[in-house]
């Protein structure tokens, strides 16, 4: 589960679901029964799947993807949304081996799998987060320096980068945050507005982006499954695959059982869940 389930429960996120309806967005499990004509899979299977807060679902074959053995479902229900949104984010920010990549709320779900890749395709990382048991996550995912940014970043982000700044920022808070960011950003930069766990979306001076030779740069990864959804599959085919060598390691902070997961969307609303809380 996710800060999105969050939002679409509270009738605050972009696409509205009318109740009543079963939460959650994806899952991992093992088949136990095929539709008629279904080709591929057998019975006992183990897949990654949509699916909401519920012990059985039905799912259409062709969105299956087959785990590999060696992958847990705790792993594998952890990794799916986060991980796809943190690939496409950076490839959608173009970022290079080298560069400096400022990830904020990196101890929430999509920011801590943007740590994880963000590394993997050779970026410096600065994380920030608000307390050190979550600074201390986001180093175990590789990042190379961590800021509390309780009380601002912007500065240290200069100190860590000779004064140049952040070339690609991923924001899934938004409000003071972006901000701060937009004072914290290298020329060229690139800020990526993921998400608005603040509660507000900034305004983006167009002032500050002239004098920066910066981009804002939107996106969601559900309009990339929707309206490209050969890219997205290719995607997801490229992070199974890292899944499966032990490339990326995607992160769980709580696992309840179902019948706690009101229990655990509060956590995630308290922001005490690290990467990801899970139903099991
Ligand atoms: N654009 C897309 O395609 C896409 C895809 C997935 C998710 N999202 C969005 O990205 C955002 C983050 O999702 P997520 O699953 O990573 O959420 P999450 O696991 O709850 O993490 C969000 C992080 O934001 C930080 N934060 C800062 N101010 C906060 C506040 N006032 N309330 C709550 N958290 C606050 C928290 O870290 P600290 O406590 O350490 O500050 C928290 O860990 C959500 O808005 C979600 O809808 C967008």
């Amino acid at each position: 589960m996710s800060f999105t389930d969050v939002l679409r429960i509270a009738g605050q996120y972009h696409v509205k679901t009318a109740p009543p309806f079963i939460p959650g967005g994806e899952a991992a499990g093992q088949i136990i029964e095929l539709g008629t004509g279904v080709t591929g899979f057998t019975v006992g299977d183990r897949v990654l799947c949509g699916g909401g807060f519920a012990e059985e679902t039905v799912q259409p074959a062709a969105s299956l993807i087959k785990l590999p053995e060696n992958i847990s479902f705790e792993a594998a229900a952890a990794f799916r949304s986060n991980y796809t949104t943190a690939l496409y984010a950076l490839q959608r920010a173009r970022l290079q081996p080298g560069e400096t990549l400022l990830v904020h709320g990196a101890a929430g779900g999509v920011g801590l799998a943007t740590v994880d890749v963000g590394k993997l395709m050779g970026a410096r990382v600065i994380a920030t987060a608000r307390n050190p048991e979550r600074l201390e996550i986001c180093m175990r995912l590789g990042a190379d320096h961590v800021i509390d940014y309780s009380s601002g970043f912007r500065d240290q982000v200069l100190s860590l980068t000779g004064g140049r700044g952040a070339d690609v920022i991923f924001d899934p808070v938004g409000g003071d945050v972006f901000d701060e960011s937009m004072r914290a950003i290298a020329p060229f930069g690139r800020i990526l507005i993921v998400g608005f766990t603040s509660g507000r979306p900034a305004v983006a001076k167009t002032n500050h982006l002239l004098v920066k030779d910066a981009e804002v740069v939107g996106f969601t990864i559900g309009a990339l499954n929707r309206l490209d959804p050969e890219r997205a599959r290719r995607n997801l085919d490229v992070l199974v695959g890292w899944l499966g060598a032990g490339r990326i390691s995607p992160y769980h902070s709580h696992a309840l059982p179902l019948a706690q997961a009101a229990e655990a969307l509060r956590l995630i609303v308290e922001r005490k869940v690290i990467g990801k809380a899970l139903l099991v």
